[in-house]
């Protein structure tokens, strides 16, 4: 089987050397394509591939469409919104992702972010510690997980909300849950974003939650830039100067955000919370060991369609 790696954000070469092995030494054949410029070369290197590994990479009905022979594609990461699973699913082709093996690279993203917001972007001026301070974990996940337990060697005090985690598992794990999104913002000066982006989420976050917030509310978003309905929060970070927004990546209206709030605003040019050599091997090699599985013995585990 022809198995290709498409990256247009590429991972780390030796995660690279890491999946061609595994590709390799189970009999497979190994491809490669990253930092394309055109879509047109990811059409084209998907022509006669019979499994793909990708990363943000669009995987849409036209990928799936030039993908004559694709059998299976694995998204090496969690948030699987880049894949067009309807079109993978009419073609019978298996999608999946990686959970977990990016999240701790992210954890460490968003602790990062808190405490720059927190130090005023590393200026000059009095800035704030987080110990005894609220945070409040949107969506207790695995990169909610790992934030929450960092943030608690900070001495944070750390609430969540997840309509799919019980209050007891919280409990039993030191998080204090709450009942609803609602509360979880009036409660916290700091609230981590961890909601994936689909139909119910995209644009979910805005003036209403926002304004919940207590005074110098920090918002970090990890998650999806398209989760935030950015106009609501030029209105609320206008309304409240003391508000902040720290984001990986920059959303659509990130110049005017920077333009207008200096020192209450930072966004990452690139998207970069699995951006470690870690995680790169981590979500990297996973996908290659599920296609070799998959391949081997029709293994679905981490079918998400
Ligand atoms: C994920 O969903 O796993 C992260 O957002 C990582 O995305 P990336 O592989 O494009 O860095």
């Amino acid at each position: 089987m022809k198995i290709l790696v498409a990256t247009e954000k590429p991972f780390a070469k030796i995660a690279v050397e890491g999946i061609k092995e595994i590709v390799e030494k189970a009999g497979h054949q190994f491809a490669l394509l990253e930092k394309y410029a055109d879509v047109a070369d990811f059409y084209a290197a998907v022509k006669d591939v019979d499994a793909l590994i990708v990363r943000s990479d669009k995987v849409t009905a036209e990928v799936v469409d030039a993908a004559q022979q694709l059998k299976i594609v694995v998204r090496a990461g969690a948030g699987y919104d880049n894949l067009n699973l309807p079109a993978c699913t009419a073609k019978g082709i298996v999608a999946m992702n990686t959970p977990g093996q990016n999240s701790n690279a992210v954890a460490e993203l968003a602790i990062g972010m808190m405490v720059y917001m927190a130090r005023n972007c590393f200026n000059s001026g009095t800035g704030a510690e987080l110990k005894g301070k609220k945070l409040g974990i949107h969506a207790y996940g695995n990169v909610g997980k790992l934030v929450a337990h960092i943030a608690k060697g900070f001495g944070m005090k750390v609430y969540a909300f997840d309509p799919f985690v019980t209050a007891d598992t919280m409990k039993a794990e030191g998080i204090i849950p709450v009942a609803s999104v609602e509360e979880l913002y009036s409660t916290c000066q700091y609230i981590s974003l961890h909601i994936p982006a689909n139909e119910q989420t995209k644009k979910s976050i805005g003036y209403n939650l926002l304004s919940k917030m207590p005074k110098e509310g920090t918002l970090i978003n990890t998650a999806r830039k398209e989760v935030i309905n950015g106009e609501e929060l030029v209105k609320i970070m206008e309304e409240r100067p003391d508000l902040k927004y720290v984001t990986d990546v920059a959303p659509e209206n990130g110049a005017l955000l920077a333009e207008k709030f200096t020192t209450r605003f930072f966004a990452t040019p690139k998207k970069m919370g699995a951006e470690t050599a870690e995680a790169n091997i981590n979500a990297g090699l996973a996908s290659a060991n599920q296609i070799v599985d998959f391949f081997a013995t029709g293994n679905t585990t981490y079918k998400v369609n």
